[in-house]
């Protein structure tokens, strides 16, 4: 579903899933002060009237997409609308992710299943259908996460599918390269968004992981920057780069074994 089936607009396109809060409004307000008036957005999410309310406080062009991205048809729906625009994507914002903190045998199959369909899937599928719209100087951006960088108890599956989108970003970059179209994979810290619900947000500032929170306005303009200087990985935060240098020179079962404790301390 979409708001307005009459769209024929011709500009270039930027395409930012999970548009309706956090990081991806984030990017989008970013977006809107700095670039040209002749670029649309296209704003992806679930609530409808959440992302038209956010879409109508923007200055640019937008059309904005009701979709469920872990449904395959929601993602034929972009391509239809791609197709019968035959517009430039100068950039895609993979953004839309989920995840919940908790032991794996304590969530649902169904659960586990959401956050592969969304967290890559999604991404990756999104990509394969934008790219062909995609030309020299276009930039796609994926959303990974701190969490890529270790396996995490207590947040297996989002932690696993965020190293997914990292491993994959940086063989993709290499692909493009050639076609001059850039990728930039973000790994935050973690930002207290709609991502946590309050009884999770309540924990994170009462865990060692308060010290971590980084502000979502901060990371889009990190990433943002990043993606100027065609950098394939931007670790937005001091902690979180001084964790992915960790994760490289500290046997990783040790730090493993650390967070399980902390992950089972805190349940
Ligand atoms: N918050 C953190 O601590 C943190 C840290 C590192 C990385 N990240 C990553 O940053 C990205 C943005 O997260 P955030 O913190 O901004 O969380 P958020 O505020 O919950 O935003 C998630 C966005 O995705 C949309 N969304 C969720 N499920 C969807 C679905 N099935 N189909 C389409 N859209 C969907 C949500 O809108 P609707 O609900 O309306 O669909 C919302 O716009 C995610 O990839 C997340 O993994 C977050």
């Amino acid at each position: 579903m979409n708001d307005d089936v009459q769209y024929e607009s011709k500009h270039p396109i930027v395409i930012i899933t999970g548009a309706s809060s956090g990081l991806g409004a984030a990017f989008a307000r970013l977006l809107d002060e700095t670039l040209p008036d002749e670029v649309d957005f296209w704003l992806i999410a679930r609530r409808k009237e959440k992302l038209l309310h956010f879409a109508d406080s923007l200055q640019h062009g937008t059309r904005s997409f009701a979709l469920d991205l872990t449904e395959k048809s929601s993602l034929n729906v972009i391509d239809e609308a791609l197709r019968s625009m035959g517009a430039t994507v100068q950039l895609l914002i993979n953004n839309a992710g989920k995840g919940v903190s908790g032991a794996f045998a304590q969530q649902t199959s169904s659960y586990q299943e959401s956050i592969c369909d969304l967290n890559m899937r999604a991404q990756v599928s999104l990509t394969s259908i934008v790219l062909p719209f995609m030309e020299e100087g276009s930039a796609l951006i994926l959303t990974s996460s701190v969490a890529a960088f270790l396996p995490q108890p207590g947040f297996a599956t989002y932690a696993a599918s965020k190293a997914f989108i990292l491993s994959f970003g940086r063989a993709l970059a290499e692909e493009l390269r050639p076609r001059r179209i850039s990728v930039t994979v973000t790994c935050p810290n973690p930002m207290l968004t709609d991502f946590f619900s309050p009884k999770e947000k309540e924990i994170l500032l009462s865990s060692y992981k308060r010290f971590a929170i980084e502000d979502p306005v901060h990371v889009a303009k990190k990433t943002i920057s990043a993606v100027r200087k065609r950098k394939v990985v931007v670790v937005t935060s001091r902690l979180g780069k001084l964790v992915r240098l960790l994760a490289k020179i500290v046997p990783q079962r040790w730090i493993i074994r650390s967070v399980g404790k902390a992950a089972r301390e805190s349940q």
